[in-house]
């Protein structure tokens, strides 16, 4: 391991020259993985905008029904038609959403956390590569804890899956989490996502931060973006629209969308963005006339 003493900082990212590795396949890094990985990567990545809005609604492995996730039977159906993945758990995908529905699926299969503890960082692998197989998931989401207590063990769960995803051709999403010590600098971010990437995963899920573009040209794999916490509809759409400007190729969004006074507008709005390359402005006119209608 190359000792720390006199690390440099890295600073040439040369931000606007392209990924140089990507002859072959549209997806970043993908270029060289078989068949299989490419197509579920297909069902993530829209092959024509290259980008996807990851509708997130895998809260309930550690926050129980949150405000606007009671009742999944309802809100699925109706946001299907305007984003490109469900992003959830086992129990949720396999009771709330018909199998006819074809939409990519990013199975979470890392928990063992709720909201009742100060330390989120302690994960297992709590599904395995069959039942992946057996759901035919486009990718599995494992939660990456990088400088908290339970990072080894959520670098070796995150390890294991990306193993036996190569074993069976499943992408894995590494999720960059933000535990309540973490600081959400880009120096974190740096670290984590570059970390997680390191480790063989697919796509990254990391969050916005200054220096973003940065993140992305030292990241070789894409890099989807969380939501956050409930903004303001416009905040929102700011968030989405500047982060696919510096180089995300789409959104994991979740409280955004299915805490918005209208899930299905705004779902459609952040499609816009994500696939057409509305501007803000351009969204929350479209937002504004959807709600309007
Ligand atoms: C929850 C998650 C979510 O998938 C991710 O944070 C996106 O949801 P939101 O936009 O609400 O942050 O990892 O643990």
């Amino acid at each position: 391991m190359a000792d720390l003493e006199g690390l440099k900082v890295a600073k040439n990212y040369h931000i606007d020259e392209p990924f140089a590795n990507q002859n072959g396949f549209y997806v970043k890094g993908a270029n060289s993985l078989d068949w299989g990985m490419k197509k579920h990567l297909s069902n993530i990545f829209n092959p024509k905008s290259g980008n996807t809005v990851m509708f997130a609604f895998d809260h309930g492995y550690f926050m129980g029904s949150t405000a606007g996730l009671e009742r999944l039977d309802l809100l699925l159906p109706k946001l299907a038609p305007y984003v490109d993945v469900f992003m959830g758990t086992r129990g949720a995908i396999r009771t709330c959403v018909a199998p006819e529905i074809s939409k990519g699926i990013a199975l979470r299969v890392s928990s063992g956390s709720s909201m009742l503890q100060d330390d989120l960082s302690h994960e297992v692998v709590a599904v395995d590569i069959e039942e992946s197989i057996r759901m035919n998931a486009d990718a599995m989401a494992v939660q990456t804890f990088i400088g908290a207590d339970g990072q080894l063990s959520s670098i070796e769960n995150l390890s294991k899956v990306i193993n036996a995803g190569f074993r069976y051709s499943i992408p894995t999403l590494g999720v960059v989490a933000v535990g309540k010590q973490m600081e959400r600098t880009d120096r974190f971010f740096k670290l984590a996502t570059r970390i997680v990437a390191e480790m063989g995963v697919q796509m990254v899920k990391t969050y916005d931060c200054e220096n973003f573009e940065e993140i992305v040209a030292a990241c070789p794999v894409p890099i989807v973006v969380a939501g956050g916490k409930k903004l303001p509809e416009r905040e929102a759409m700011f968030l989405a629209y500047d982060v696919m400007r510096k180089g995300a190729k789409g959104v994991d969004m979740g409280r955004n969308i299915f805490q918005s006074t209208h899930p299905v507008e705004m779902a459609m709005t952040i499609n816009k963005i994500v696939h057409e390359g509305f501007t803000d402005e351009q969204a929350w006119e479209f937002f504004q006339d959807m709600i309007n209608q």
